[in-house]
């Protein structure tokens, strides 16, 4: 499942269009990082880039000059080298950036300080993300000074610099179909990657085999990336936001939470889901579970075109601060409580984020001051939850170190919403009917 050539096509169509005549615009792709020595991390193209090329090799860079005569799409990448290409895997080189990325021109990367300064010449406005790579910045200020240097020949530097963000954040934040196509698809791997993981839990398990079982069955599936580094922790790890130590064993009666999502195509899935290591939830466990069950539920059941994107958010707070009152894990008028953000010691985070190509996407969340409505293409996570400290005194010893959390992806419809992540159990019943099943 990937994103058609002539989707990129139309994108940087659409985009050029936005652009005012005499500007050009500069997107840089990502470039490897080192991990240790001689070992890098696994490359991810940025994801800017990626979105109006699809093209995925270190170093590249998307110049976009509306209105040029020898073409407005001009790429820079890697070059063809047949000893290089023994090394570092097959390249597209130019002609391969014309013929399969629907490129008007392109060069290799060692013509950038060559061509890069005649494309700026004569453009009023550069579109860059200035502040994004020092590295590629220092080197734009070179570009722009080598057309600077050659104003008494007659060049002339662009003298406004604008972020491209806010055209091409608002184009990414609306999903097309065949984007949700992905989505939907990296969505039902990861859902069958949790349920794999719920299958293989059982007391003493180790939070890094059930990792294991994610990322097996998301590689399996052909997604060999997960959006981001799954977090698999058991009993009290899972109040740790951002765990990713994942290497306790977890004890007979504790609660597991996993958030893990793999990445298709560069779009992201982000679950999460929480449920007993040995298959039955106890009455404590239970009865915060039921919460933010619930509060996940209304949440999804609010979402519809129109709606102000915060008001799903004071939606959770009510809901949780008002089912804490009522459990006695908090003390008080839940009006005031909320008013004091008393529920903040329980529940840290918002209700979701913007999901796409980055896990937490871009795009804007208000709009001249004001909380964004949501339109039909936008895709969010709902992820309540609460996360009692192992530290907490001001509870009951018997709701300590319980940590739940459940999220879900949702796409903004003409009517509502529809749940991308639907094939994962999510009651505790249905949790634990699989998590028994002989
Ligand atoms: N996994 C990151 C998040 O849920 O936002
Ligand atoms: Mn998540
Ligand atoms: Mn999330």
């Amino acid at each position: 499942m990937r994103i058609s050539p002539q989707t990129y096509a139309a994108r940087r169509r659409r985009l050029l269009e936005q652009l005012p005549e005499g500007s050009v615009a500069l997107v840089a792709g990502s470039t490897l990082v080192n991990r240790n020595r001689d070992a890098e991390y696994p490359f991810r193209q940025n994801s800017d880039f990626y979105y109006l090329t699809g093209f995925d090799e270190p170093d590249a860079l998307l110049v976009l000059k509306p209105g040029r005569a020898e073409g407005e799409t001009v790429l820079f990448c890697p070059p063809r080298d047949p000893d290089m290409e023994i090394w570092t895997g097959y390249r597209a080189g130019p002609e391969g950036c014309v013929e399969r990325y629907g490129a008007d021109q392109a060069f290799v990367l060692a013509e950038l300080d060559e061509q890069v300064p005649q494309l700026l010449d004569g453009s009023r406005r550069l579109y860059y993300a200035l502040g994004s790579d020092e590295t590629l910045d220092n080197r734009v200020r070179g570009w722009l000074n080598a057309v600077r240097a050659k104003a008494r020949q007659g060049a002339e530097a662009p003298e406004e610099l604008v972020l491209l963000d806010n055209l091409l954040h608002e184009m990414r934040l609306f999903k097309e179909s065949e984007e949700l196509d992905v989505m939907r698809a990296a969505a039902r791997i990861s859902a069958a990657a949790h349920v794999e993981a719920m299958l293989y839990a059982h007391p003493g398990v180790h939070e890094y085999e059930l990792e294991a079982k994610i990322l097996s069955h998301c590689m399996g599936e052909g997604a060999r990336h997960q959006a981001y580094s799954p977090i698999v922790g058991g009993g009290a790890n899972g109040c740790i936001l951002h765990y990713i130590e994942n290497n306790a064993p977890i004890d007979d009666g504790s609660l597991v939470l996993i958030d893990a999502g793999c990445e298709l195509d560069c779009y992201a899935s982000d679950i999460t889901r929480t449920f007993p290591v040995n298959g039955r939830f106890s009455p404590e466990q239970r009865a915060l579970y039921e919460l933010v069950l619930k509060t996940n539920e209304a949440c999804i059941a609010l979402i519809r075109p129109g709606l102000p994107w915060n008001e799903v958010h004071d939606l959770s707070v009510r809901l949780l601060t008002e089912g804490l009152v009522e459990l006695g894990l908090l003390e008080g008028e839940p009006e005031k409580l909320i008013e004091e953000g008393a529920y903040r010691t329980f529940y840290m985070h918002r209700i979701g984020h913007w999901l796409g190509m980055d896990v937490h996407d871009v795009g804007n969340y208000k709009v001249a001051g004001n909380w964004r409505p949501l339109e039909p293409g936008m895709v969010m996570t709902v992820e309540p939850g609460i996360y009692v400290s192992p530290h907490n005194e001001s509870v009951e010893p018997r709701w300590r170190g319980i940590g739940i959390r459940i999220e879900d992806d949702v796409v903004v419809t003409e009517q509502g919403c529809e749940v991308l992540t639907a094939d994962v159990p999510k009651s505790a019943e249905a949790i634990e009917a699989l998590m028994n099943r002989n």
